[in-house]
This record gives C-alpha cells, sequence and structure tokens, in this order.
C-alpha cells in the first residue's frame, strides 16, 4: 500500500518513520517533507494547505491512506474533500475539527458538556473585552479563536500587557481573521499533561501520555513556542486520574458532538492542566502534537497503520495496542531567535554518525537537502529521541546525541523531562 503523509514537521517525520514500519506498506510519501522523511519516503511538493492539490496526488498515485498531520488543512475540510471522493484519508472532518480550529466554538462544547475547562468570556469587540479584563485579577489568558500558527496565547501579567494583546489581535488583525474574535479566561497554576486518543464516534483508545515543554528556555522561562522538548509517558499522570479524565472528558465530550450531530473520527489530543482544584481541560486539538509524537511513536510495538484503519473503520475495541515499557525523552534543537525571527540555510553537520544509533531516533523538521548536506529550514529543526531504561538514561541518551549535532546559532532546552527524573528519583 501507498501512504501519503501531509506535512513538513518533527511530527510528519515520526509518523511517515513508524508507518515505513508496518506491514504492507511499500512506498510512502510526504507533502512537502523535509530532509528526514526523504530518508523513509518521497516527497512531493505541495503545501500541507493546498487540500485540491494533494487530493488530485493521491488519487493519482492510488495512495491507500493519507494520513494528515498539522491542523491547517484539517480546519480547511481537507477530510471532506476526500471523504467525498472516496479516498481513504486519517483525521476528522471539518466540522470535528472546529474544536481545535475555534476556541470559542471548544469553550461552548465544553460548558455544553460540563467539561472542566478554565472560567472564560469570549468577545467580538476589543472594546468589551478590555472593559472586562478591568474587572478580573492578572494574570489573566487572551486567545484568539482561530489558528494562529501555536502564537495566539497570551499569557498577560498586567492590565496593559492584556491591552496590547486584546488591540493588536481584534483591532491590527495581527493574526487576521483568527484573531477577531477572542476568549479571555482566567490563569490556571499547575502542571500540563497531554493525552492523546484515538477516537471512532462513540469509542476511544488512548495512546501513551507525554509532557511538553512550551517554553523557550530552561527553567520555564522565555516565550511560548510550539514545544521545545517532550516525554513519554507524563510523570505526573496516574490511573485514578485517568479514569476521572475518561468519565468527565472524554465521555460527555463524545456524547456532545454525537448530539451536535458530528462525528470525530481520527486523533484527539486534549491538553490539560493539573491544578489542585482538579483537572482542566486547555484546550482540544484535533491531530497529533509536535513533540509528543516524537516521544510516543518510538514506545509504540503495535503497527501505527493498523491502529488507525481500525480508528477508521469502527474496529477499536478489538484492537490490542502495546507499548515498550521504556521511557522517551525528545530533545528539540532550534534555530537562534526562534520562537521569533531566525536564519535559515546554516549546515548540519553529525548527522550521519547518528543515524544508526540503537534506541535514538533523529527526527527532521525544519531541514532541507541542498548541495548534497542538510542545511537549516525552519524554527524547529530536529527532534532528537532516545530509550532508556529510566527516564534519566533516555535523558542521557537524547542529550548525548543533541551534543555530537552542530548548525550556526543551534539553540536548545537542558532541562527537558529534569522533572521527570525527580520524581523518578522520589519513587524509587
Ligand atoms: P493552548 O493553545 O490553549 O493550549 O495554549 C497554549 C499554552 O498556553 C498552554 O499549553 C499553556 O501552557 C498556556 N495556557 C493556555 N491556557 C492557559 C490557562 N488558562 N492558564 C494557564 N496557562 C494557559
Ligand atoms: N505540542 C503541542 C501541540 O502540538 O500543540
Amino acid at each position: 500500500m501507498k501512504i501519503l503523509v501531509v506535512g513538513s514537521g518533527g511530527r510528519e517525520h515520526a509518523l511517515a518513520w513508524k508507518l515505513r514500519q508496518s506491514i504492507g506498506v511499500n512506498r510512502i510519501f510526504c507533502a512537502p517533507g523535509n530532509a528526514g522523511t526523504e530518508q523513509v519516503g518521497e516527497n512531493v511538493a505541495i503545501k500541507a494547505t493546498d487540500i485540491a492539490a494533494l487530493l488530485a496526488f493521491a488519487k493519482q498515485n492510488r495512495i491507500g491512506l493519507t494520513v494528515i498531520g498539522p491542523d491547517d488543512p484539517l480546519a480547511a475540510g481537507v477530510v471532506d474533500l476526500f471523504e467525498a471522493e472516496g479516498m481513504p484519508v486519517f483525521g476528522p472532518c471539518k466540522s470535528a475539527a472546529r474544536l481545535e480550529s475555534s476556541k470559542i466554538f471548544a469553550k461552548e462544547m465544553m460548558r455544553r458538556c460540563h467539561i472542566p475547562t478554565a472560567l472564560a468570556s469570549s468577545f467580538e469587540r476589543s472594546s468589551e473585552a478590555l472593559k472586562f479584563c478591568q474587572r478580573l485579577q492578572f494574570p489573566l489568558v487572551i486567545k484568539a479563536d482561530g489558528l494562529a500558527l501555536g502564537k495566539g496565547v497570551v499569557i498577560a501579567e498586567t492590565s496593559e500587557q492584556a491591552t496590547a494583546a486584546i488591540r493588536s489581535m481584534m483591532d491590527e488583525g495581527k493574526f487576521g481573521e483568527a484573531g477577531r474574535r477572542i476568549v479571555v479566561e482566567e490563569f490556571l497554576p499547575g502542571s500540563e499533561c497531554s493525552l492523546h486518543a484515538l477516537v471512532s464516534g462513540g469509542a476511544f483508545r488512548m495512546l501513551a501520555t507525554a509532557r511538553d515543554h512550551k517554553r523557550a528556555n530552561d527553567g520555564d522561562t522565555g516565550p511560548n513556542t510550539g514545544g521545545m522538548g517532550a516525554t513519554s509517558p507524563a510523570d505526573n499522570w496516574s490511573d485514578a486520574l485517568q479514569r476521572d479524565f475518561d468519565d468527565t472528558v472524554m465521555g460527555p465530550l463524545l456524547c456532545g458532538l454525537s448530539r451536535a450531530g458530528i462525528t470525530f473520527r481520527g486523533l484527539l489530543f486534549p491538553g490539560l492542566m493539573l491544578t489542585t482544584d482538579g483537572n482542566r481541560v486547555l484546550e482540544f486539538n484535533c491531530r497529533f502534537g509536535d513533540p509528543e509524537t516524537q516521544a510516543i511513536l518510538p514506545r509504540l510495538r503495535s503497527d501505527l497503520l493498523e491502529l488507525l484503519f481500525a480508528t477508521l473503520e469502527g474496529r477499536l475495541d478489538m484492537i490490542p495496542i502495546e507499548w515498550d515499557r521504556r521511557p522517551a525523552v525528545t530533545v528539540v534543537m532550534t534555530s537562534a531567535g526562534y520562537p521569533g525571527t531566525y536564519e535559515r540555510g546554516k549546515i548540519i553537520t553529525g548527522l550521519d554518525a547518528c543515524a544508526s544509533l540503537l534506541d535514538v531516533q533523529v527526527f527532521h523538521a525544519g531541514t532541507k537537502r541542498e548541495n548534497g548536506g542538510v542545511v537549516t529550514a525552519g524554527g524547529r529543526v530536529l527532534a532528537i529521541t532516545a530509550l532508556g531504561e529510566t527516564v534519566a538514561q533516555a535523558r542521557e541518551g537524547a542529550y548525548e546525541v543533541v551534543s555530537r549535532i552542530h548548525f550556526e546559532g543551534c539553540h536548545y532546552r537542558r532541562d527537558i523531562a529534569l522533572a521527570a527524573v525527580r520524581v523518578n528519583v522520589a519513587v524509587q
């Protein structure tokens, strides 16, 4: 079978790498892909958002399954388009993907289903949002309604910061249409956890848990990024929390979607904040996380393609999902300046020496092949994952590989999964 993976990040390299191991897969295409996906398959020069061209390619090449990586093609209706033409595709349809593409819709769904989340109000006029903020305690959180490349959430510590965020989103069009409407919500202190569930209408199966590291610098300082590293499993999760999550989030959400006539078929990734008052859903993502996927998939023993088809065909309850019990740690290497402006085209060295190390994967994100070598081509450049007997060993493995790879201006956090090591040590 031929597979098309849509996207060009570390997540897509991890998906393509894992799908390449599936029984019956003989060719993998990635659109548009990166220098890493080229090692497991063939890159196709089609943008992830050009959904008409993706469909034409899939039909022409008789693709057996198209797997959508990023959020924007889902929001644009790529799944509806493929399904209308009878082409197999993994991901939720446009109406289900609104859980991610409209924070107002997600909030409204959570309110209707009594799903625990931050208290929030939504606004269409900046004057009303500004007035509302004056009555609240800081910090508070301002969120663009629509997709904003992971940059649409501002944690405002002061009234001035809130005013600036609201004005830039609503009046100055910083995120275009995506920021014309906003959500203002209470700030929740706590620790975050990323949950991944394969969802097929009313049924779901959880994948392994993970934790992201959102801030750019050590000690959770600096600006929010798409994710600077991950660890799986999450060290702040437990069976009791899972039962609570099933009962208070997954069950009510899937009922609510069904009542609204929406069928979710794909990967649902709720981001949670674990607070002293209980768990709260921060957001719903309708796709695999990045970099969570790079930490989760190397632990998956089962055939990913089987799982994706079981989701599409409503057979989730019948399928075993097996995991490597060893933890994984993923360290993201970025270009200097990310998530702000950064330079591209820096030569990356050391990749070949790391290509065949045991229990290590070098996933590419913003990379491309140039003059026979590999150069940087994005903010997040590489994601290095290592498995280890303990979190400490997995960390050591990942950082050892990071130390062998070089490019000008390379930045990475040195404390990925450090908190999880401490928890592990405390438990022993
Ligand atoms: P979101 O895209 O909604 O997940 O927000 C991105 C990041 O902003 C989250 O992963 C959190 O780190 C942070 N965040 C979002 N909402 C809140 C909140 N209500 N309280 C505290 N932090 C938040
Ligand atoms: N790592 C967070 C996300 O993929 O949205």
